[in-house]
């Protein structure tokens, strides 16, 4: 399923993936193409075996040999583990945590190169001229150099694993909070590393004009569920406060 999120004609936010294509055994991941003129980038592509549904579907907006950025909220399986072939089919520049560049080779990239370290205070990230993109820290949560990708045009923030629901009743929007809470609440009490850094992070989230928080994992927030988890994490115990 594709659901074009933000549209004004040269720049669109599109949903790629909503967890439909994954194999049964993982956890189902969302992905996402953000097109400004004839450019894109995509966030946490995931595993190889996407490669051909997404490939097909970024097609339908733009030549894949002009995604100009992948951004990789972290290090994890589910997020990059087709980073080869993305890397290869596009020759794009690849935007992750400094602490991760120097593990990402070890996945034997052909263009350890094109890897570009994401400093701890994030940055704008000019994607193509006159596209850029802002990388957020959102570190330990869940991963000790995690970002989050904010774009000020359609002002959606990708929030990687943060939001994250392992399962969905097939909506893209949460309607109620409150009933969604259940399929997040296990998830952030055991990954996300701790209150003091939940914190730090909704601090930085209210830096930007945020309309809509798009994990990589499960429904969206806006409007009065994006309030809701803000609030609903600012003060959630997990990890470390847990840990006896
Ligand atoms: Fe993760
Ligand atoms: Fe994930």
């Amino acid at each position: 399923m594709t659901e074009v999120l933000y549209d004004d004609g040269p720049h669109k936010f599109i949903l790629l993936g909503f967890g439909e294509s994954t194999r049964e055994e993982g956890i189902p991941s969302n992905q996402y193409l953000v097109v400004h003129g004839s450019d894109g980038a995509i966030f946490d592509p995931g595993g190889s075996g996407l490669f051909p549904v997404l490939s097909a579907r970024i097609a339908n907006f733009i030549d894949l040999t002009r995604i100009r950025g992948i951004f990789l909220s972290h290090q994890d399986p589910d997020v990059s583990a087709g980073l080869n072939v993305w890397m290869e089919v596009t020759g794009a520049r690849v935007h992750l945590s400094r602490l991760w560049t120097r593990f990402m080779p070890h996945m034997d990239l052909v263009h350890p190169d094109r890897l570009l370290a994401v400093s701890d205070p994030g940055s704008t990230v000019e994607v193509a001229p006159g596209f850029s993109l802002v990388t957020v820290p959102a570190h330990f949560l869940h991963s000790p150099g995690q970002i989050n990708v904010y774009d000020p045009i359609s002002r959606i923030l990708f929030t990687g694993d943060i939001g994250a629901a392992e399962r969905s009743n097939g909506k893209i929007y949460i309607d109620d909070f409150a009933e969604h809470r259940p399929h997040i609440e296990p998830f952030h009490r055991r990954y996300m590393a701790g209150n003091r850094a939940l914190r730090q992070w909704v601090r930085e989230v209210e830096k930007h004009d945020v309309e809509v928080i798009a994990p990589q994992h499960g429904p969206l927030y806006r409007g009065k569920a994006r309030e809701d988890l803000l609030r609903w994490l600012f003060d959630l115990q997990c990890g470390m406060d847990l840990y006896d």
